[in-house]
């Protein structure tokens, strides 16, 4: 028996950097507009993401509930079902999220990271295109940006590297 161990690497950027890419913060725009389309009368909590494609197309999707709870879909597969039934042949390069809590009106502070079934449809689309997926995690604190979404599912069932 030996021990191993898992390090994730991510970017993480105070609010105003200076340094931080235009494209990301044209991109959480996207996903802020994003959020005002989520039907979330449940939980209260709006979450938006933006898709870029490599055709530089970009794709918007909200939490979309139901009464019936897990009818439910998440933002992010709200983006990339639409992504995949309109540019099947197109490589998603990016995705933000942004949450509006609707308690209090305002953007999380600290990133919301995507459920455990988004990564998984994340890192398949990954696999599909063969492109790496930069995921940017929108906080009005702090923002992380993670240069594949395999590192938010460590130890993936998909075994190939990328
Ligand atoms: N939700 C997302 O849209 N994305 C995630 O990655 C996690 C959760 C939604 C589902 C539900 O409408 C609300 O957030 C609360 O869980």
């Amino acid at each position: 028996m030996k021990k191993d161990s898992i390090t994730i690497a991510y970017d993480v950027y105070e609010a105003h950097d200076a340094e931080f890419p235009a494209p990301y913060a044209e991109l959480i725009e996207e996903a802020k507009a994003a959020s005002r389309a989520s039907y979330a009368p449940y939980s209260q909590f709006h979450v938006g993401a933006a898709l870029r494609l490599a055709n530089g197309v970009i794709m918007r999707g909200s939490n979309q509930e139901n009464a019936v709870f897990p009818v439910t879909c998440c933002a992010e597969r709200t983006a990339l079902y639409a992504a995949g039934a309109q540019y099947p042949d197109v490589a998603v390069t990016d995705i933000a999220i942004a949450v509006w809590r609707e308690k209090d009106g305002l953007f999380l502070s600290t990133p919301a990271s995507p459920c455990g079934m988004c990564r998984q449809h994340l890192v398949e689309t990954e696999q599909r295109h063969g492109q790496p997926i930069r995921v940017i995690l929108y906080g009005t604190a702090e923002t992380y940006v993670l240069a594949s979404a395999r590192h938010l599912l460590p130890l993936t069932f998909i075994g190939e590297e990328l």
